[in-house]
């Protein structure tokens, strides 16, 4: 991620890997839009370009211990960004697992960066997928954002490879992007700290050495702590 004096850096990630995907051209056209917003330095994320397989690291992601070669280049490129714009297609109301899969990779990279969504499908935009999407980043300590961009029957505007949006779709793009740049500039001080402790593992209570142990109520066992 940029530092404090530096321009901040969004990363549009392409949620689809599908032979034949509309995720493309719309992500293409996002990224043009937000060269022209100018409020970040922009680079287009392609998830075919990280071939992530189903999540095969055998470690929790929260502790970052990657063993693979294809994490850890996941990792250092999600690390630069200070936002995202996820854009996400419709699969049966949810969003796509390949974008999911690329989320559940890993777990400080994502902390306290706000996310944006552009998503698509059919009459309903994608924006069920948007719903879904936005619990699951809320548990990596995103911050997934109200204003976002819905494409209502995708497939009619994409021609030869290129989105053509109409116009209530130009006109919600910016107004994403501005408020993602104020998320960004407030959370980057959150973003740049260490990432807070992980929480305790479940276990036997313990006490620190020395310390009698606390009075229980009358008449309660206050023998060996609990073991399980
Ligand atoms: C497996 C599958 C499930 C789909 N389910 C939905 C859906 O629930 N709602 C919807 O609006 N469109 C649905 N669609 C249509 C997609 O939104 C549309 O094909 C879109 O182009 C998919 O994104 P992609 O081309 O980038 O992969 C589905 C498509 C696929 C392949």
């Amino acid at each position: 991620m940029s530092g404090a004096e530096d321009i901040m850096k969004l990363q549009i990630i392409v949620g689809s890997t599908r032979p034949g995907r509309l995720a493309r051209p719309v992500a293409d056209w996002a990224a043009e839009a937000a060269e022209k917003h100018g409020g970040f330095e922009v680079e287009l994320v392609d998830l075919v370009d990280y071939g992530l397989p189903l999540l095969d690291e055998p470690g929790p992601p929260r502790m970052g211990r990657y063993e693979h070669e294809h994490t850890r280049r996941w990792s250092a490129k999600i690390k630069e960004a200070d936002a995202f714009v996820f854009v996400t297609p419709e699969y049966n109301y949810g969003p796509s697992v390949s974008l999911l899969n690329a989320v559940d990779y890993l777990h400080n990279e994502w902390l306290y960066a706000p996310v944006g969504f552009v998503s698509y499908g059919g009459i309903a935009g994608g924006l069920r997928s948007v719903q879904v999407m936005k619990q699951v980043v809320t548990t990596v300590r995103m911050m997934p954002i109200p204003e976002g961009v819905a494409i209502p029957f995708v497939m009619q505007h994409v021609k030869a490879g290129v989105f053509d949006p109409p116009p209530p779709v130009t006109g919600s793009v910016a107004p994403m992007l501005t408020e993602l740049a104020r998320w960004a500039n407030v959370l980057r001080p959150l973003r740049t700290a260490p990432p807070p402790p992980p929480p305790p593992l479940p276990g036997p209570a313990t006490a620190p050495p020395g310390s009698a142990p606390a009075p229980g109520p009358p008449g309660a066992d206050t023998g060996p702590s609990r073991t399980s």
